[in-house]
């Protein structure tokens, strides 16, 4: 966080509506759409079919029979998510259906030049982000309040509960992201202080429980999900990015979705003045592009607010300090916790699927279940992963203001 002028007041309380966060959902879409207007039916056909279409190989022939339709329908902010979310699915189908080794260069026109016309409309990259893959992508299944995604890719269940843990962690932040946002900050920490998981952030316990509870297969997820997040920058599998027809005759470059694109630890990082090494936070920075454009203004709001961590310091009050290495420990933790969850997800998958590569009867396509070879030690952000996380750990706890 940048240092700022003592004499400043704080902006708070932030308004969050004008950053379209909502109160209840915080990031999240709230109430998604689940169907587009009548003019988008061929979308919509090919978006409900995907898994089967992406298995049988059939996906890229119906793409190219669909017709090139018009955005001109679209209205507000929920058609164009929705319209956004179906085209990102069908784009990462389209390009991944046959795996790492038969990729395409060119996304045809008749794809392209909508989902660039609904990208700039809402100021998101042309690709599969975290703002399609888990914030626009939920309905409430039953009037119980299960939850379910709207448009899904193969990887059955696992890919279900991978979507739905995350967006339980992101609507478990809310209460951090509120009260972050609403209180001076003297109250902030005190509340912190009062209030453990102030973060919002799940206790590690939790989250881990999720996972431990087998939601999401670490093989599936390894050999079938992740190639269908994966980018076309800074991958081996497609050096050259992407030409989308009729958008821009050079090939386009862009990462895949990742929880790395999440506001929610963008924001609790300002919040809490993180100040993460230069490599790390040019990354993180370059994930802020991936953001819905209020969630980004949000954050540099957030930036430029007056440092929560000077405060503390220039307080000198021993209360507040230990509120404030409370946030920064749950932070620290929280990160502790993923890079275990990595470990589990993808080092331990990955050595599992060299060995089931060297058998002769491994088949090519994520279809077959042939894990993709290329994004190893990469994340589908474009990260190297465990240097990576591990630094954003470590400046985290560094973070902690020392007695
Ligand atoms: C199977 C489970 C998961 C795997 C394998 C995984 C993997 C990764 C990887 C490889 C990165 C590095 C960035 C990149 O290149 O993409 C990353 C970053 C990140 N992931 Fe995950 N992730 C998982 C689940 C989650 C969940 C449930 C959350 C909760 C929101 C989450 C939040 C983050 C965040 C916030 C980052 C950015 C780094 C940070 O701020 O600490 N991840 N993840």
């Amino acid at each position: 966080m940048e240092s700022s002028d003592d004499t400043e007041e704080p902006p708070l309380p932030l308004a969050l509506s004008s950053f379209q966060v909502s109160e209840e959902f915080g990031f999240l879409l709230p109430d998604p759409l689940t169907e587009l207007p009548a003019p988008y039916g061929p979308w919509m056909d090919l978006a409900h079919e995907l898994p089967q279409l992406i298995t049988s190989h059939q996906l890229r022939s119906r793409v190219h029979q669909m017709p090139q339709l018009s955005t001109q329908h679209l209205q507000g902010r929920e058609e164009l998510h929705l319209a956004h979310l179906v085209l990102s699915f069908i784009t990462m189908g389209y390009v991944w259906q046959e795996g790492e080794e038969g990729t395409v260069q060119v996304l045809p026109r008749n794809l392209a030049v909508p989902y660039w016309e609904v990208s700039q409309a809402l100021g998101l990259p042309p690709i599969l982000s975290h703002a399609d893959f888990v914030l626009a992508n939920w309905r409430r299944k039953d009037p119980n309040g299960n939850l379910d995604t709207i448009i899904t890719l193969p990887g059955g269940e696992s890919l279900r509960g991978f979507i739905l843990v995350t967006l339980l962690v992101e609507k478990a932040a809310v209460p951090g992201i509120k009260v972050g946002t609403a209180l001076c900050w003297e109250q902030l920490v005190l509340h912190a202080a009062a209030h453990l998981t102030v973060l919002g952030l799940p206790s590690t316990s939790d989250l881990t429980h999720l996972f431990l509870l087998d939601y999401v297969d670490p093989e599936v997820f390894y050999s079938v999900i992740r190639i269908f997040l994966s980018g076309w920058k800074d991958n081996p599998a497609m050096p050259h990015g992407l030409i989308y027809e009729g958008v821009s005759p050079e090939p386009l470059a862009f990462s895949g979705g990742s929880a790395a694109q999440s506001t929610v630890l963008h924001a609790f990082d300002e919040l809490l003045g993180i100040c993460h090494r230069q490599d790390t936070a040019a990354f993180l920075h370059r994930m802020r592009d991936y953001m819905p454009r209020p969630h980004r203004a949000f954050v540099q709001e957030l930036r430029g607010a007056v440092s929560l961590r000077q405060h503390v310091l220039s307080s000198g009050d021993a209360r507040l300090r230990a509120a404030f290495n409370r946030c920064v420990g749950a932070l620290t933790d929280f990160r502790s916790l993923h890079i275990a969850i990595v470990t589990k997800y993808i080092a331990i998958a990955a050595a599992r699927a060299r060995a089931r590569r060297a058998q002769p009867s491994a088949r090519a396509g994520p279809s077959a279940g042939k894990p993709p070879a290329a994004l190893e030690g990469k994340g589908t952000g474009g990260s190297h992963i465990f240097s990576f996380l591990k630094s954003i750990r470590d400046t985290t706890r560094e973070g902690m203001i020392s007695a």
